[in-house]
């Protein structure tokens, strides 16, 4: 093996350290190993370090570099993405390190979104747990799977807030809500980075969107993004702030612009918010070619003042782009950029590669045998299979129609039964379908064969109607009648924004027809986005939203409408009535005419439709029924350094085990800015027997009523609050207190 100058360097400089507990020492012996290599870097290979080409394994957006392999070896290319396997990372990893001059290791990057072999439920499905403990584990199982793999950076978790259902992307984060939001992306990277990074079990984690990208005007992707600072302070950035504060030590921008700036070209929000407000201390890529975007965007004329932009606003890698590879090399030699702003970008990379241990071992990630040991490992397996259960959310469930009795005989109809790709959602990673098993084998082996017809009815999408006499037949030969319905799995995911949020082609024209034959009908609904289900939820006796729901989809939706596993997933995304609500979201203001006025007209309302949604923010059924008391306060006054302790007891007054996740929010009545008409401020999932009961306990302390002011400082104001605690955010009890 050939020995570069870096590997020798730095063994010498291993060894005359001193192991230190101390994080300034830590810190100060990183930026002095980090130093010793930049010191000896060209301005080429210093470049070379702030790009990332995609391999031509998995290819996630246009494609402009051919040649990945070559730019490795010349130190021209840092990073590479969509690359895994022990077998191949390695080989490119040698091609760095015993090749090219300095033997800078790679990061090798990728989108590890809800799994990397082993794929759990997409991300807004996980979200509807409410089970953080579960969604760090999905998080960590995709880290060991992914780092067997080569892979050393995940592009997760995405943290951008959303309330448009139109927007394909929403099926990618964690739904509507601030506080929930934050709760996810903490436990994400927590899950991804470990306690760590150096682990090399660990891998590290990158916040994106940043920012606001799930806001685009009417949900078409990468569409404009306008909203008010306050609104981008309170509600868009705490996801984001979250994932940073639990130590995520990179940030990818957002395709989007914010307040009339491209965010890959943005100071306010890389630099004077990422660096100096939020205190982040990695590195930020851009989003593929997002550079290169600058210019369409239109507030440069060519690539090359868009590269300047972006390094300026505070962007240290080039997604694929080039820019940076064509052009900063002559803009540093005329000046136009300073030497010291590319020595800091590259300090913060050389840092996260120092971080990862890469320095010492830059085949930690590539071992075969680990690899072959760690893909699809029982336990792995389990954790999908625990996630997908808990993700499920029961939205009807008339005369307890679910769930099925062994034995029953049960009609099967809808092509979504028989997917096995379908059930992995987008950004499977490196999920393989072949290797699973469909909705309708898994029901076959838990019921028996006989005991589960099937007919395809119709497909996905697509007006042929051709199958619905057969399924009809086939319905009328059953007990009970299950319909697996929904989108393809390319209809949410990036690129893929909607119109309309029905339920796609004939499927439920079939539903209609099924609905003569006068026998119960489950609907089993498989989606990435709220859908509007008013028209299902007239004609079905049950709807089991199932999301996507990854390798272990099959069986955990089997054993879900068996009883087996009693639903408990409540939903993190409001499901509208129609689309002309949107967007709609629980914590709305009250307006100076709301519905509950006397006026019969004039007052914000529609006169074709109710207001209120179809299925509110955390709602979701349980084959069993909670009753809550009414809550008991410690105190009803909050004062500045007190808190108050919010209690309500619980039952569980059905006849089977179940879990509840119960839900406390707030509302301040009057604010030097209008405040929403509650926000979530706690939660608890609890388990309870039947008959059992349980006092949960929420404290309310002074910062979590905190907001930004008139004049933008943030902070609490006295004065009146509410307190509600239920099973959503619609059905809940109420108390006042003061603070
Ligand atoms: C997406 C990112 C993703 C990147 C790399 C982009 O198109 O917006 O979320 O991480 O591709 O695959």
């Amino acid at each position: 093996m050939k020995h570069n100058i870096i590997f020798t360097l730095f063994a010498a400089y291993v060894l005359s350290s001193c192991a230190s507990s101390n994080k300034s020492t830590i810190d100060a012996k990183l930026d002095h190993k980090v130093d010793s290599v930049l010191k000896l870097m060209t301005l080429d290979e210093k470049i070379g370090q702030m790009v990332l080409y995609t391999s031509d394994w998995d290819i996630t957006g246009p494609t402009l570099k051919s040649d990945y392999l070559d730019d490795i070896r010349k130190g021209n290319c840092g990073n590479i993405f969509n690359a895994h396997t022990a077998a191949y990372t390695r080989k490119l990893q040698k091609i760095a390190v015993e090749e090219s001059r300095l033997g800078i290791p790679l990061l090798f990057g990728y989108d590890v979104i809800h799994g990397h072999k082993t794929i759990f439920p997409i991300s807004l499905g996980e979200s509807a747990s409410w089970d953080i403990a579960a969604i760090e584990k999905s998080a960590r199982v995709s880290a060991i799977e992914a780092a067997a793999s080569g892979i050393n950076w995940t592009f997760a978790p995405m943290c951008d807030i959303s309330v448009e259902p139109r927007w394909g992307r929403v099926s990618e984060g964690a739904g509507e809500d601030p506080y929930l939001g934050s709760k996810i992306a903490a436990a994400r990277v927590h899950g991804f980075q470990g306690n760590d990074l150096a682990d090399s079990l660990t891998i590290l984690s990158c916040v994106k969107h940043f920012a606001a990208y799930g806001a685009p005007l009417a949900g078409r992707d990468y569409n404009t993004v306008d909203m008010s600072q306050r609104v981008f302070l309170d509600i868009y950035l705490p996801p984001y702030k979250a994932a940073i504060d639990a130590g995520a030590m990179s940030v990818m921008t957002s395709f989007n612009e914010y307040d009339g700036v491209p965010a890959t070209g943005s100071k306010y929000l890389l630099t004077d918010l990422l660096r100096d407000q939020l205190g982040f201390k990695g590195f930020v890529v851009t989003d593929y070619t997002s550079i290169n975007e600058i210019v369409n965007h239109g507030v440069v004329s060519n690539e090359a003042d868009a590269g300047l932009m972006a390094i300026k606003a505070g962007v240290d890698m080039d997604m694929q782009g080039e820019v940076y590879f064509k052009y900063l090399k002559k803009q540093v030699e005329d000046g136009e950029i300073p030497q010291k702003t590319i020595n800091d970008a590259v300090k913060r990379i050389l840092r996260v590669k120092f971080m990862l241990g890469l320095f010492d071992d830059p085949y930690k990630y590539c071992n075969e045998a680990r690899e072959k040991r760690l893909i699809y490992a029982p336990e792995h397996l389990e954790a999908a299979l625990d996630v997908a259960k808990k993700s499920m959310v029961l939205l009807k469930n008339d005369s307890n129609v679910l769930p099925l009795k062994k034995g029953e005989k049960i009609a099967i109809i809808g092509e979504l039964a028989t997917s096995t790709r379908d059930l992995l959602g987008s950004w499977k990673a490196a999920g393989d379908w072949d290797f699973m098993k469909s909705t309708l084998d898994e029901l076959k082996t838990y019921n028996g064969e006989a005991n589960v017809l099937f007919a395809e009815g119709c497909k996905k999408f697509g007006e042929d109607r051709s199958g619905f006499a057969a399924a009809i037949a086939v319905a009328n030969r059953a007990d009970k009648i299950v319909m697996v319905i929904g989108e393809d799995w390319e209809w949410s995911g990036e690129a893929a924004s909607r119109t309309s949020i029905n339920i796609p082609g004939v499927q439920t024209e079939l539903l209609e027809k099924l609905k003569a034959l006068n026998k119960p009908i489950v609907l089993v609904l498989m989606n990435g986005r709220p859908l509007d289900l008013s028209k299902e939820n007239e004609l079905a006796d049950a709807i089991l939203e199932t999301w996507y729901a990854g390798t272990m989809g099959g069986k955990a939706i089997t054993q879900v409408l068996f009883g087996e596993y009693n639903p408990s997933g409540k939903l993190t995304m409001t499901f509208p009535r129609n689309l002309g609500q949107v967007p709609i979201f629980y914590y709305e203001k009250n307006t100076g005419r709301p519905l509950y006025l006397e006026n019969p007209k004039y007052k914000s309302r529609y006169i074709d439709s109710p207001n209120d949604p179809l299925f509110p923010f955390g709602f979701g059924l349980s084959y069993t029924t909670f009753a809550y008391s009414d809550i008991k306060l410690s105190t009803n006054e909050l004062t500045e350094k007190g808190e108050i302790k919010a209690s309500v007891n619980v039952t569980n007054t059905g006849g089977v085990a179940g879990e509840e996740v119960v839900q406390c929010y707030v509302r301040d009545l009057v604010g030097s800015v209008t405040r929403p008409v509650k926000q979530l401020k706690g939660f608890e999932k609890i388990a309870l027997k039947a008959g059992e009961s349980k006092v949960i306990t929420f404290t309310i302390k002074p910062e979590m009523l905190a907001f930004h002011r008139l004049d933008m400082s943030y902070g609490t104001e006295p004065g009146d609050f509410k307190l509600f605690i239920g099973g959503n955010s619609r059905d809940v009890k109420e108390v006042g207190f003061k603070l």
